[in-house]
């Protein structure tokens, strides 16, 4: 019974529960690519492909449905950054990789207008 009234009182409580880090859920590092038709059609496979061959310990790379941004891919979306990249090549993909996932530092030249601030140059 005690523990029943435990977990009642942990549900209900509104303050954040201490977990050790130890036990703590790790953020899920993923590199989301979309795979639908016009990104496809853009050169999606080419981008998955570079990131596949180009594994980085802790990320998982993941064949992702339509972004909602049909027309501006390849899109990559980097969780749990949120960060997009709209019109990857193959070729850029070893600058996200190296800055991006192993630095921690987005690519600002390659960041979607649509969700960042930072303007893409080669737009
Ligand atoms: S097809 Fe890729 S964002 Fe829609």
């Amino acid at each position: 019974m005690q523990s029943l009234l435990s977990i009642r009182f942990l549900r209900s409580s509104r303050s954040p529960v201490n977990v050790s880090p130890e036990f703590a859920e790790p953020a899920m590092q993923q590199i989301l690519i979309c795979q639908n038709r016009t990104c496809l059609k853009q050169g999606a496979i080419a981008v998955l492909a570079a990131f596949q061959a180009r594994p980085v310990p802790g990320w998982s790379v993941i064949k992702a449905g339509c972004m909602g941004q049909c027309g501006n891919g390849p899109m990559v979306r980097i969780l749990p950054d949120n960060i997009w990249y709209c019109g990857v090549r193959p070729e850029e993909v070893p600058e996200v990789v190296k800055r991006h996932l192993i630095n921690g530092r987005p690519v600002r030249a390659m960041l979607s207008p649509h969700f960042h601030a930072v303007p893409k140059s080669k737009l």
